[in-house]
């Protein structure tokens, strides 16, 4: 008898240390922002993560472009015009200089909250959010291309033809 309760107690405390020592998921890499390869209109690093395409004259791939008109929808009223930062949520600018995509994907999805005595922020997570889900790497590469100071703030001047592919993923994602 005593000794099963002990035995209860000790999972208990187990299972609370496990939970407290569960160590933060190793940081996905960012990688080299360079083009490696592309695909209808979408571009890629090395690592097979999207990227950013800016050609002669500033001219964007369709997907930055999108991805700046997505973000400002959506992410700018906390995370201001351009995603430079307000007073209640961080300039994405510096944060993707370190934050690889697979980071980002799992923060923008399932949300991020940081509460104790000195602050405390939410970022709402976006999983069954249809306008961000169905454009998350056009917000990525565009943040991505903030973050390396290839995109200014500000509307991109010009952009390319927005892919067939993009249209199909779009109805796709989207539906009826
Ligand atoms: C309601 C306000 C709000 C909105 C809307 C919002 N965020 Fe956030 N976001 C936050 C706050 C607050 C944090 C900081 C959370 C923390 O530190 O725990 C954050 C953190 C993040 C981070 C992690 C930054 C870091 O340095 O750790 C990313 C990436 C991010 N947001 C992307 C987005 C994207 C993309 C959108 C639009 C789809 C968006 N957010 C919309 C409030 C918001």
């Amino acid at each position: 008898m005593k000794k099963s309760l002990i035995l209860a107690g000790l999972a208990l405390v187990a299972a609370s240390v496990s939970a407290l020592a569960a160590p933060d998921p190793s940081p996905s890499p960012v990688g080299d922002p360079k083009v490696a390869s592309s695909e209808d209109g979408k571009y890629f690093d090395a690592s097979g993560n999207p990227t950013y395409h800016i050609g002669p004259n500033d001219n964007v791939d369709w997907y930055t472009f999108s991805g700046y008109r997505r973000f400002n929808g959506a992410c700018e009223v906390c995370h201001g015009f351009d995603g430079s930062g307000s007073s209640f949520a961080p300039d994405l600018t510096q944060s993707l200089k370190t934050m690889g995509y697979a980071d980002f994907q799992n923060i923008v999805i399932n949300g991020k909250q940081s509460v104790n005595t000195a602050e405390s922020l939410v970022m709402p997570g976006f999983g069954t959010n249809k306008n961000v889900m169905c454009y998350l790497d056009d917000i990525y590469v565009y943040l991505r291309a903030r973050a390396d100071g290839a995109q200014g703030p500000g509307r991109p001047t010009s952009h390319e033809d927005k892919p067939a592919a993009a249209t199909a993923n779009e109805n796709d994602c989207m539906g009826p």
